[in-house]
């Protein structure tokens, strides 16, 4: 199952928005449809959008008529700046753009072709690099899994948020791999239900034990016992370790911390802003009321209900018990430990 790829001159995707009532696939050829691609979580998840944003880069600029590599600096500039306006707290995205970017401006003098397959060979790389990096990150955090461990889990930070196994998820697949007896209960992630759709679905598929629960059951779970460790994925670290994700997230650390469970959140270095010294800087999309007053298209609420719909919340750092990057296992403070990533 690929979530993402380069085939035919298309980037195929998966339409997530689709899962798990169809597994259908999308051949994007266009800028355009790329970024409503993003926008509309038919790519989602961190790293994905991050590789989808340098994808889409290639699709904004393979057709450029520039004959200077100036003008062709100028297009690139203006596709960037627009895929920097699909979704705006996962900063992969930004990473990816400034990567892609980076390229041009290291080979300013070469011909508009040559820049053109440079990008294309620059997407492939990211879209290679993340599948090692799920890999690495996998290894690192299964060292802190232990066999028969149940483990929850918020939104999907998997498959199909990667190009390869995942962040969180690939921690308990790699465990799985390790021989390790585990059991995952999946929050179903309202309002556009991630873990419902995508975690359960995708867990079922690799022959994991999984449960799905609703995210507020999760308190009375921790309170029963039923719960050994958490692993979440994330969108944007800031400097201090404070760490966005996925609305819900910051309530689960909450109640890990005082039924003393352990709570880990798994990302690559990608993910990390160190521009932003705290959590507070990091921007939080707001999404469509109607994701809140629909379930699944289906109204469940007054129509012109008033909703606030933040898609992300922070978790402050005192609340994560460690951080596992591809580069090892991060631990407090952490205003020490990330600084080695730089
Ligand atoms: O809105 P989404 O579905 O893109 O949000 C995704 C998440 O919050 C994930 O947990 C996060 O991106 C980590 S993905 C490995």
């Amino acid at each position: 199952m690929k979530t993402i790829q380069w085939r035919k001159n298309k980037v195929r995707i998966i339409d997530q928005t689709k899962l798990p009532l169809k597994l259908a696939y999308l051949d994007l050829d266009n800028l355009k449809s790329m970024w409503w691609a993003i926008r509309k979580l038919k790519v989602r998840g961190a790293p994905a959008i991050g590789i989808a944003a340098g994808f889409g880069v290639v699709l904004g600029m393979r057709n450029s008529h520039a004959k200077t590599s100036l003008k062709f600096k100028q297009e690139l500039k203006r596709v960037t700046n627009y895929l920097r306006k699909a979704r705006p707290t996962a900063v992969n995205l930004f990473w990816a753009l400034e990567r892609m970017e980076r390229q041009v401006f290291a080979h300013h003098h070469k011909s508009p072709s040559f820049l053109k397959e440079l990008l294309l060979k620059e997407a492939l790389k990211i879209t290679q690099e993340d599948r090692d990096i799920c890999r690495r990150m996998g290894r690192f955090g299964a060292g802190l899994v232990k066999k028969n461990d149940v483990i929850l889990t918020h939104c999907n930070a998997g498959a199909l948020a990667t190009a390869d196994y995942g962040t969180a998820l690939g921690v308990i697949y790699e465990a799985k791999k390790q021989g390790k007896k585990l059991k995952v209960y999946a929050d179903e992630t309202r309002p556009v239900l991630q873990g419902a759709r995508l975690t359960s679905w995708e867990l079922m598929k690799n022959k994991i034990d999984v449960t799905l629960i609703c995210d507020n059951m999760a308190a009375q779970l921790m309170k029963e016992g039923k719960i050994d460790k958490i692993f979440v994925g994330a969108d944007r670290i800031a400097a201090n370790g404070d760490a966005a994700n996925k609305i819900g997230t910051y309530s689960l650390a909450v109640l890990a911390d005082f039924h003393k469970i352990p709570f880990y959140v798994v990302a690559p270095v990608s993910t990390f802003d160190f521009c932003l010294k705290s959590g507070k800087d990091i921007p939080i999309e707001q999404r469509n009321p109607q994701e809140v007053r629909e379930v699944f298209g289906k109204q469940v609420a007054p129509k012109n209900v008033k909703v606030y719909n933040p898609a992300f919340d922070v978790t402050p750092n005192s609340l994560i018990s460690a951080i596992i990057t591809e580069r090892g296992i991060l631990r407090k403070p952490y205003e020490r430990s990330l600084r080695r990533l730089k």
